[in-house]
């Protein structure tokens, strides 16, 4: 049908009925069964092709959904992923990736499996390649992809018995476990319903992420909402002025209302720090960065989408903008804020020993100057939500990681106590730091309240990207000593990290990277700075790791070269000065417990020479291709820098049997939700199956501070084994039962069980509550910490997590491209509470590295999009094989401590490494992009002509 002859309605198949759709010609597939069919499990991720994020199947072939026009779908056959339950093969592609923890945030698994089951039900015999080609177009930033490989590679055992998903909820470890694509070295028990810490529990709450049930941010409204878009900066820097905004609204049918800093009721400013609340909701005469909001429009759907922006009345002076670090600190840079003349927001620094003399009379030196660019969180979900005014009180429906730190946020703009604000946390697709800072939350509550009517926004990805924060850019100068036998005996470093035209999370880098910059080893002599620069960058804000990334880019380059100056292997000169239990960090910690990275190290040993061998064996065959061998280590300091880090958890049990977990930690992804339940359960004597889930709604839970610094499992993991152990004690002490004994809920007779003696308890008879609560549990963690003093010097983290990576890659050297081969990842844990998850984390952690080490750069203007960004899909995340470590914390829950950053800190210096193994040259501009690599080797002379 061409659009000439298209009548207006278009009748389609979708997902085995047929129906009719009134619609433009040109409206896209993605909103016709979004909006006007109400499936909303089809996602849209860029709305241009990029992400597959909205892969349906149209006449059994898998397209995405946002490029395909309503004129061209009459007479098709449309199944979307609410369809994929009603074929025998998608059932088994749902339940194959629930067991294999192939869905982290979900909002890439509705692709996924639609992609999957186009190949499934062509293919019968599949291998990995066929299975990257087939989703290929579809891109995730959690998992690395290696999970989904596993499930889609392992479906065909879930044809038969085909069972409900529901029953999947507790899966033994099994054959399925390893496959080509991952092999675990990590043994664990099997699952069962007594036992659940250290189990393979599958997602908790990862049914709907496979039936397209899900609610992320743009899923959900009120009928009646109006939609908000922002006017934004399309210049780094400049002057503007607005005109006369009544005869805007009078001349523009459709949009109701223009908001600027005018209509801002309570403070125009926020931010993460109480004392740097230096962003505005809305620029006031001067923007700081391109991205940056000025006004808002907000009317009917149509017109808010047909708004063509060069009619809304302002008028732009450009500036001249500080770009980059260079700029920022030059003698002449304007200051971005007029409190800071010098452009430098904070500093943060460690000083221990004597480095001077230690560099003096240390018998190896190596140095190095290295930088990084911004890089993009990607996340497959855009921001998106909504916010309506409930008589006095405000409520807003949005993608957060930090629901506490939103609602006080929107406190203040709109000049309200935060309990006059209520935040429901959508599902998160995907986060990594990204959605920590509040975007659209701000002005979405001002219009609510303003107008006294719903209002919703969904960011473009453009806009997202150019809106949002990013990982900080940094220009690290740092050296490194030895003495003759390896022994680092010093380490100095000056950092500079650019955080963009606001604070964000800058001070949070500044202070987190000189604690960690000298890497996981006893260096008796430091002195360690940091900076976090002002400039009209994007914002830089937090990004799995703040800081800490960058930062073991250059201490892991520099032991490279210690190492090989003092004439010992790379792994060994690690283990040689590895921490240890009883070691001093560079801020005079003692560790006390929990240090596995050693084991990490000596667990590697095996598969490092194998790796070593197979690099000579090749080298000395090839020319072109070189295969180089590279590893890392890092350490990370689990929750806030020496600051109040509380978490707070609620267990109750009411007179009906049910047993209600209110966990305030936002899952994103990660698997917090899963966790926590699974350290509750064993608290508690109680099977994960009889827990009813509330999670992250400001007004049903308490604070559990924000999901971010990997403290989730051990923050609020120990807060809940402290609300379950507290619930169990008021069960047993109404019993009378000593601490062995077992209880069972069925129905409302919870039953205490002492070696054979039972004694039940009629929960519909006891005392209760208005609320019907008979029993309560309330459980808190704040980690112990020490402020540090003057130089740096104190308890700045209860724990840390230790990892220690290696990878084996090949350089072109012609072409300077990059193909990894294979990576080794060993992590102390502390405690694997569920592997699966802890493996998921890991993987999506590397994936990440490689992007950093490789792929990303964001530049304003010219990457806003995931067609010009490049992040890694199906084919760059090789193999990796993990190796679990348990070193239990004792302070955390069961031994556990935390995984997030730590997976993705040593993966890019262990590529890097890898690069400089191979072909003897290093790279200190990252990433390592093919044009680089090229420059590198043609200056050092080993360049071959292409
Ligand atoms: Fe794929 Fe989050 S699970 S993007």
């Amino acid at each position: 049908m061409t659009p000439e002859e298209f009548t207006g309605a278009v009748v389609l198949t979708v997902n085995d009925k047929k129906v009719e759709v009134a619609a433009r010609p040109d409206m896209r597939l993605s909103r016709l069964l979004r909006e006007e069919l109400g499936l909303t499990g089809t996602k849209v991720g860029c709305d241009a092709g990029d992400c597959g994020a909205c892969t349906v199947l149209i006449d059994e072939e898998q397209a995405c959904a946002c490029l395909v026009a309503a004129a061209q779908l009459e007479g098709r056959r449309v199944q979307t992923i609410e369809g994929i339950a009603n074929d025998p093969i998608g059932r088994a592609l749902q339940r194959s990736f629930h067991h294999h923890g192939a869905a982290q945030c979900g909002i890439c698994t509705p692709g996924m499996l639609m992609a999957s089951l186009d190949l499934l039900r062509r293919v019968e015999k599949l291998s990995l390649p066929m299975i990257e080609a087939a989703l290929g177009g579809v891109l995730c930033r959690c998992t690395g992809y290696l999970k989904i490989c596993e499930a889609v590679l392992d479906a065909q055992r879930f044809l038969e018995p085909d069972e409900g998903l529901a029953e999947d909820v507790l899966l033994p470890t099994g054959d399925g476990d390893a496959s080509p694509a991952v092999a675990t070295a990590y043994e664990t028990r099997p699952a069962t319903s007594a036992v659940a810490v250290g189990a393979r529990v599958a997602r908790l709450d990862g049914l709907p992420k496979l039936d397209g049930s899900e609610t992320y941010g743009a899923d959900k409204a009120p009928q009646d909402a109006l939609w908000l878009r922002a006017i934004r900066s399309p210049h780094a820097r400049a002057r503007f002025s607005i005109g006369d905004l009544g005869a805007f609204v009078s001349n523009e049918p459709g949009i109701f209302r223009v908001l600027t800093a005018a209509d801002v009721p309570g403070e125009n400013s926020f931010g993460i720090f109480p004392d740097m609340k230096d962003q505005p909701v809305f620029a006031e005469g001067e923007t700081r960065y391109r991205g940056e909001a000025v006004a808002a429009i907000i009317g009917e759907r149509a017109a808010i989408d047909g708004f063509d922006v060069a009619r809304f009345p302002i008028r732009w002076e450009p500036l001249e903008a500080l770009i980059g670090l260079e700029a920022a600190l030059s003698p002449n840079a304007h200051a971005v804020h007029v409190s800071r003349p010098d452009n430098v927001l904070v500093r943060g620094w460690v000083e221990k020993g004597d480095v001077d003399s230690a560099f003096h009379g240390s018998a190896h030196v190596a140095e190095g100057v290295f930088s990084t660019g911004f890089v993009e969180h990607a996340y497959i979900e855009p921001e998106a939500g909504f916010a309506r005014r409930v008589g006095d009180r405000v409520e807003v429906f949005a993608s957060t990681q930090a629901p506490y730190m939103s609602r006080d946020e929107v406190a203040r703009v709109l000049g309200v106590e935060p309990g006059d604000v209520r935040i429901v946390p959508s599902a998160c697709g995907g986060g990594f730091g990204g959605k920590l800072d509040v975007s659209l939350q701000p002005m979405l509550a001002i219009a609510a309240w303003q107008m006294g009517v719903p209002v919703r926004s969904v960011y473009t990805r453009p806009e997202s990207m150019a809106a949002t924060t990013k990982r900080h850019p940094s220009a690290i100068s740092a050296r490194a000593a030895c003495d003759a036998e390896g022994r680092i005996t010093a380490y100095a470093m000056e950092a500079d990290f650019d955080t963009g035209a606001y604070a964000s999370w800058g001070p949070t880098v500044a202070g987190r990277v000189p604690v960690h910059g000298t890497g996981p080893y006893r260096v008796p002599n430091v002195l360690n700075r940091a900076r976090a620069i002002y400039s009209n960058g994007p914002i830089a804000g937090a990004f799995r790791g703040f800081g800490v990334p960058q930062a073991a880019i250059a201490h892991e380059a520099l032991y490279d070269e210690l190492a090989e100056k003092c004439g010992l292997d790379r792994l060994e000169f690690r283990l040689l000065n590895a921490l240890r239990v009883a070691d001093e960090t560079a801020t005079g910690q003692v560790l006390q417990a929990s240090v596995g990275l050693d084991r990490c190290l000596e667990a590697l040993r095996p598969n490092w020479k194998r790796m070593l061998d197979e690099a000579r064996t090749l080298n000395a065959k090839r020319a072109v291709m070189r295969r180089g061998v590279g590893i890392a280590c890092m350490w990370y300091g689990i929750g806030n820098t020496a600051l109040s880090n509380p978490s707070r958890m609620r267990l109750t049990v009411t007179r009906e049997g049910k047993l209600t977990f209110f966990n305030g930690a936002v899952d994103i992804g990660q698997g917090s939700t899963t966790v926590l339940t699974q350290i509750a359960a064993d608290a508690l004597g109680l099977p994960v199956t009889v827990f009813t889930l509330v999670s992250g709604d400001t007004d049903r839970t308490a604070d559990a501070g924000k999901s971010s610094a990997s403290r989730q499992t051990f923050v609020s993991g120990k807060a809940a084994e402290n609300a379950a152990l507290a619930l169990r004690a008021e069960i047993l002490r109404h019993t009378n039962a000593g601490p062995d004994a077992r209880l069972s809920l069925q129905g409302s007779r919870l039953t205490v069980d002492v070696k054979g003696e039972s004694s039940v308890i009629d929960l519909a008879s006891w005392p209760s509550g208005h609320d019907g609560v008979v029993f309560e549990g309330v459980g808190d963690f704040d980690p112990p910490t020490e402020p540090l003093d003057v130089k740096g010097q104190g308890v700045p983290y209860a724990t840390y997590g230790f990892a220690a990576q290696i990878v084996a890659l090949d350089v072109d050297m012609g072409l300077g491209t990059v193909r990894l081969d294979h990576f080794v990842a060993a992590h102390d844990v502390g405690r694997a509470i569920n592997p699966t998850l802890v493996e998921g984390q890991i993987h999506g952690g590397i994936a990440q590295g490689i992007g950093l080490a490789l792929m990303e750069e964001y530049v304003p203007g010219r990457t806003e999009n995931l067609h010009d960004y490049l992040i890694p899909s199906f084919g760059d995340v090789p193999p990796i094989d993990i190796i679990l470590v348990e070193s239990p914390e004792p302070l955390g829950p069961f031994g556990a401590k935390g995984v997030g950053e730590p997976a993705l800190v040593p993966a890019a210096p262990a590529i890097l490494g890898a690069i400089r193994h191979a072909t003897g040259v290093s790279i200190r501009e990252i990433p390592a992009l093919p044009h680089r690599v090229r420059a590198a080797l043609e200056a050092a002379g080993v360049a071959l002509e292409i």
